[in-house]
């Protein structure tokens, strides 16, 4: 593949430049495709300067998402993740692998996500080179009900994983969103298999996009006001990989055990919404203005409407503004 060709000459120079004609020389490819593929390279995350009449240079400091790359930094040994350079959506394909009698700890990466998905039936927009897309198979004892607290184990994790890396403060918003500076930087999509005969668990999928930078050109007109990027501005090396792993080690910790009190502890202290007005949105209902009160044991949300009765809030039949 041309991408590798480049890619190969470059880091036979490595902090060298090689011109754009060299290359194609070298390669016996049209400038264009050169180009082309040097544009690839940027997007998969490799750090290449571009210097006029001097050509293209490697940089080391690169951010290169690998399987071997995030090995270098996990800690649970049973966790095994899997790089592609593009899937659908890797709660998709890790879907497919569980049903296949995939082990618990089968991890699922992909630099970009051609149809990311989101919760309620939304798409997940999943660009290269501004994101991390990876899901975790688990294959805990718990009852169906209880899946969605692995969900509150991913946001706890993420936010953990993101302001250890980049050093700025992460919040929760109920029930599975995690917001920096007001804005949302990455969503949790949780999918479980049952087990028919048990009525227990018999997998769950835990999907995570964590927006790292604003993507050329911004965010989509429809996410722009809420999309924010953790990393933006900062440099941190090999970020890809050491956040997939302090990620997906953070998660392993959390779900070993899902009813801890570590976990509500950590939920609770970095959950902003409890005390703010927010509005409830149900799907085909009109929007109802509440205020919410406090976080539940059970991860349900304790509201006061406005007439003052208080309703509990339960993940995954309602959503919030705030
Ligand atoms: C949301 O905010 O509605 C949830 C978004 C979840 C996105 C992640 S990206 C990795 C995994 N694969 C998907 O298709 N979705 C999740």
């Amino acid at each position: 593949m041309t991408k590798e060709q480049v890619l190969k000459v470059l880091q036979e120079h490595p902090d060298a430049f090689v011109s754009g004609a060299a290359l194609a020389e070298q390669l016996q490819l049209s400038r264009t495709a050169v180009w082309k593929a040097i544009r690839q390279l940027k997007a998969d995350g490799y750090v290449i300067e571009a210097v006029t009449s001097q050509g293209y240079r490697l940089l080391s400091g690169s951010d290169v998402l690998s399987a071997e790359g995030i090995a270098r930094y996990l800690r649970h040994p049973e966790i095994r993740p899997q790089v592609f350079p593009s899937l659908t959506s890797t709660n998709t394909v890790l879907k497919s692998l569980a049903a296949e009698d995939a082990p618990a700890g089968t991890a699922v990466l992909a630099v970009t996500q051609t149809a990311g998905r989101g919760r309620l039936g939304r798409s997940f927009y999943s660009p290269s080179a501004s994101g991390l897309y990876l899901s975790l198979l688990l294959r805990p004892d718990l009852a169906p009900a209880d899946a969605s607290r692995l969900t509150s184990c991913a946001a706890v994790a993420v936010a953990e994983a993101v302001s250890g890396l980049s050093g700025r403060e992460t919040g929760i918003k109920w029930v599975n969103d995690v917001y920096m500076d007001g804005k949302k930087i990455c969503g949790i999509l949780t999918e479980a298999g049952i087990d028919l005969e048990s009525g227990r668990v018999s997998y769950v999928v835990v999907g995570i996009g964590i927006n790292l930078r604003a993507p050329e050109g911004g965010f989509p007109e429809e996410i722009r006001n809420i999309a924010g990027a953790a990393f933006d501005g900062l440099s941190v090396p090999d970020l890809r990989n050491r956040l997939a792993a302090l990620v997906l080690d953070r998660l392993a910790d959390y779900a070993a055990d899902p009813f801890s009190d570590a976990l509500f502890d950590a939920y609770a202290k970095r959950s902003f919404v409890p005390g703010r007005k927010i509005t409830v949105l149900a799907p085909g209902k009109e929007p109802v203005p509440a205020e919410a009160l406090r976080l539940n044991r059970d991860y349900s949300l304790q509201v006061r409407l406005e007439d003052g009765r208080e309703e509990k809030l339960a993940s995954g039949e309602v959503s919030i503004r705030v």
